[in-house]
């Protein structure tokens, strides 16, 4: 299959291409779609068929549900059901935007999208490429992020070329996705709400909306072996570059003196910017700077993307701290290196 490559410069006159692109959804087929977070694989919500193809393409576990997308706030009492209150509030506050609520499912959603559970994931995402696509295509539109599974989530057009080329029909390049990191995951099914996923909406603003919200803890340690996420598919090792990422902690001259003492010829270090002339003899990358964490998201998984296009080994990386978007990064950091953490 030739995968077609539908690049929108302007939304107004490369209408076409949207369309194409939602006449290719209808049809059954996948397509990679651009979204404030990252991009995702995008397929028909209501045609079972087509979302289990996307299983297929990325090699994700059939237990690991889907998002849908919605492009307008009507939409959400047709494919879920027992809304509650802060649901509400969250979706008035927040959407579209990067957030993703998991609620009672309403039987439109196929088992196949929700992996059999008796909840869905919505989302309404602030894209206008996704949200006109969605809407001509008139369909919920089930996408997860458009990597090939256990890789760092794609932000650019690029990246869904390179894990997806020749298996899904088109990919619609509206350019770099702005958050960078994927959207936050509350659950708000059950009795208190509960974040599964941080992302670019942060604790502190959910907090502030409905008073509070549990993180879920296990988000920041690597789980037992018997132990089950509260999303299915924080189970999986994930964002992870083909170089080992080793997150190196401490004073930034410690990190250094750590990092140079190291005797890896192929090593990089995914340093902030600043930095980038502390390390002798590796190749360095910085991602944004330490406490501008909205930048570290954006570059975080293009980063880890670029230095896997070279022949690197290992990725020594330094860690924001866990404060605002920077929790969300730290999050996806520790994943990429299965909780490998050098304290020096
Ligand atoms: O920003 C995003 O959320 C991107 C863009 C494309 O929207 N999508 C994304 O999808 O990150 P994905 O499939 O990569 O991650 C979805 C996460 C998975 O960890 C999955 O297990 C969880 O959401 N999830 C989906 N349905 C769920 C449910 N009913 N209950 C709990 N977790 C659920
Ligand atoms: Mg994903």
């Amino acid at each position: 299959m030739q995968t077609e490559h539908l690049i929108i410069n302007d939304i107004v006159k490369d209408r076409p291409k949207i369309e194409r692109a939602a006449a290719l959804i209808l049809a059954g087929e996948l397509v990679g779609i651009p979204t404030e977070t990252v991009y995702g694989l995008g397929a028909n919500g209501l045609d079972a068929d087509a979302a289990g193809r996307i299983f297929d393409v990325k090699g994700r576990p059939r237990d690991n549900p889907l998002i849908i997308h919605l492009a307008q706030m009507n939409d959400l009492d047709r494919y879920c059901i027992n809304i509650p209150e802060a649901a509400r509030i969250l979706a008035d506050r927040f959407w579209p935007g990067p957030m993703t609520l998991i609620l009672e499912r309403s039987e439109l959603i196929p088992d196949i999208v929700t992996a059999g559970l008796s909840t869905v994931a919505v989302r309404f995402p602030d894209h206008p490429v996704a949200r006109e696509l969605i809407r001509i295509a008139k369909v919920p539109i089930a996408a997860p992020s458009a990597n090939l599974s256990g890789k760092p989530s794609p932000t650019r057009a690029v990246h869904v070329i390179n894990d997806l080329a020749g298996r899904i029909a088109a990919v619609l390049d509206a350019g770099p996705s702005r958050v960078g990191v994927e959207s936050t995951i509350i659950d708000v099914s059950g009795k208190t709400a509960r974040i599964l996923r941080p992302g670019g909406i942060t604790p502190q603003q959910i907090e502030e909306a409905i008073g509070s919200a549990e993180l879920d803890t296990a988000l920041f340690r690597p789980l037992g072996a018997s132990e089950k996420p509260l999303a299915p598919g924080m189970k999986y090792r994930h964002y992870a570059p083909r170089a080992k990422v080793v997150i190196v902690r401490g004073e930034p001259g410690n990190v250094r003196d750590y990092v140079n003492e190291q005797p890896d010829r192929s090593a990089a270090v995914l340093c902030f910017s600043g930095e980038e002339n502390l390390y002798t003899g590796k190749r360095t990358l910085a991602y944004g700077s330490e406490t501008d964490y909205e930048s570290l998201g954006e570059n975080l998984f293009a980063a880890l993307r670029e230095l896997d296009c070279e022949d690197i080994s290992v990725i020594y990386a330094r860690c924001p701290r866990p404060e605002g978007v920077g929790i969300a990064v730290a999050n996806r950091l520790l994943k990429a290196a299965g909780h490998e953490v050098v304290e020096v």
